[in-house]
């Protein structure tokens, strides 16, 4: 190394420890030599996160958290300020890019039993960013103060007023008013640019750090650190992060790249996915949207909410469905009795429930995004469904199956025909 660069480095090192944490967390930090496609997202998840604190803190430069200003101001990003509507729509397509790479992130946990001991904490941590990032896309999407975007938060503010008793205050205290308005959007706004990200980057290092406190998983999921090198004492199938996953992960943000930037250039609407026709029209308090719903990655646990039938008139069971929905995949750990961790070796049991469940999880997000009633009701003259639209029915079933892949799955994860797991990992 060159002599002056040595002894800055060395000048660093007595003041904070640099080189030891680069070799304890990079230059030898052993990671399975096995990595496959499906460990690109956990990086990638950082690659979005650090985007979209970029491009929102510019945002936040030309943006106006007031009722009056809001919609203009997004306007204005996108037609005067340089460089605006490419901000913009980075960040606009960053959010929706951040769930699929966080669903594609938390499948591969489905798919190798990652959740299981010794990293039940990892996938904790990992629940407490995915609820923080629910509530990011949430409180930012009220900021453009278009028509969905005030919708959007007046039904979902509503939803807590259906907690018995006390439920129409907290609506009020989390609104700040009695509907939605400037106060909403002032708390929302702050919630949106420094509460919750500091939530997000605090969960995002405690998740790193107790992964690196066990050692990642795999596709075979056998635990690499059984079998060290006696002398060394590294795992015999590990390999250093740096540089063998560094180049990897490179290959994985530049396809990461190509992908996003075709979508922010030539599709950020995404055909309404992304970014919905209704919310280019400013907020108007005295006009309902025939049509409210939200962006595709909440639909899911909306079609559940939509499912569940209410008892009268109150619609608490349909919430606290969608809230469970959501909550569920923190049991994993402890619902999972299979003794192999990884589908490799889990029998068809396991496999044909999580095929069901990804099967229901498509299902329920598509209705979610169509209004109630596309395909028409049953005859009033029918038996138990007489005036229920089929796509209710289908939403129910599929909400069914959904909980059952939870509720089940200490029972046929015990049952399952599991294969013999290798000692090491099998490349
Ligand atoms: C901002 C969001 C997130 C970031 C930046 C992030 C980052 C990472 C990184 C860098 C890794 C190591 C690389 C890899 O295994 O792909 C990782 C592993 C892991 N993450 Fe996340 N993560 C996020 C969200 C989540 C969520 C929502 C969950 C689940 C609820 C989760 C569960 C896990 C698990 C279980 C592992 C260990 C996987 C294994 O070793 O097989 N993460 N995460």
């Amino acid at each position: 190394m060159n002599k002056y660069l040595s002894q800055l480095t060395s000048w660093v090192d007595e003041r904070f420890p640099l080189t030891s944490n680069i070799k304890a967390h990079l230059t030898e930090y052993y990671a399975p030599k096995n990595f496959n496609f499906w460990y690109f997202f956990g990086s990638l998840a950082l690659l979005v996160l650090v985007l979209q604190i970029v491009t929102g803190v510019f945002l936040t430069m030309h943006y106006k958290p007031d009722a009056d200003m809001a919609f203009a101001s997004v306007e204005y990003i996108m037609r005067d300020v340089p460089w605006g509507w490419l901000i913009r729509y980075m960040h606009s397509t960053g959010a929706s890019m951040f769930f699929v790479v966080v669903y594609l992130h938390m499948f591969r946990g489905l798919l190798y039993g990652s959740y299981r001991n010794p990293r039940e904490l990892i996938w904790l941590f990992g629940m407490g960013i995915f609820l923080a990032l629910m509530g990011e896309a949430f409180f930012g999407y009220l900021l453009p103060w278009g028509q969905m975007s005030y919708w959007g938060a007046q039904v979902i503010t509503s939803l807590f007023g259906t907690v018995p008793f006390i439920g129409p205050d907290i609506a009020e205290w989390l609104r700040g008013d009695y509907l939605t308005s400037d106060a909403t959007l002032n708390r929302f706004f702050a919630f949106h640019v420094i509460a919750l990200p500091l939530v997000l980057l605090g969960l995002v290092a405690a998740h790193i750090i107790a992964l690196h406190e066990v050692g990642s998983n795999n596709p075979d999921g056998v635990e690499i650190k059984k079998h060290k090198d006696k002398a060394t004492g590294i795992p015999l199938d590990g390999i250093p992060f740096h540089p063998y996953y560094t180049v990897k992960d490179i290959v994985g943000v530049v396809v990461f790249l190509m992908v996003f930037s075709v979508i922010v250039f030539f599709a950020p609407e995404f055909g309404g996915y992304f970014l919905e026709a209704n919310n280019f029209v400013p907020a108007n308090p005295l006009q309902t949207p025939a049509h409210i719903a939200p962006t595709w990655y909440f639909t899911p646990y909306y079609s559940i909410l939509r499912a569940v039938p209410p008892i009268g008139i109150s619609q608490f069971p349909g919430v606290v469905a969608m809230g469970l929905s959501v909550v569920a995949f923190a049991f994993l750990p402890w619902l999972d009795r299979s003794p192999v961790k990884s589908i490799r070796y889990k029998g068809n049991l396991y496999k044909g429930w999580l095929a069901a469940f990804v099967v229901s999880f498509f299902v329920l997000g598509y209705l979610g995004t169509v209004p109630a009633n596309i395909w028409g009701t049953f005859d009033k003259s029918v038996r138990f469904f007489g005036g229920l639209d089929y796509a209710a029915l289908v939403a129910r079933i599929f909400t069914v199956v959904y909980f059952l892949f939870f509720i089940l799955m200490p029972w046929y994860t015990k049952k399952d025909k599991t294969k013999p797991v290798p000692e090491r990992v099998t490349g």
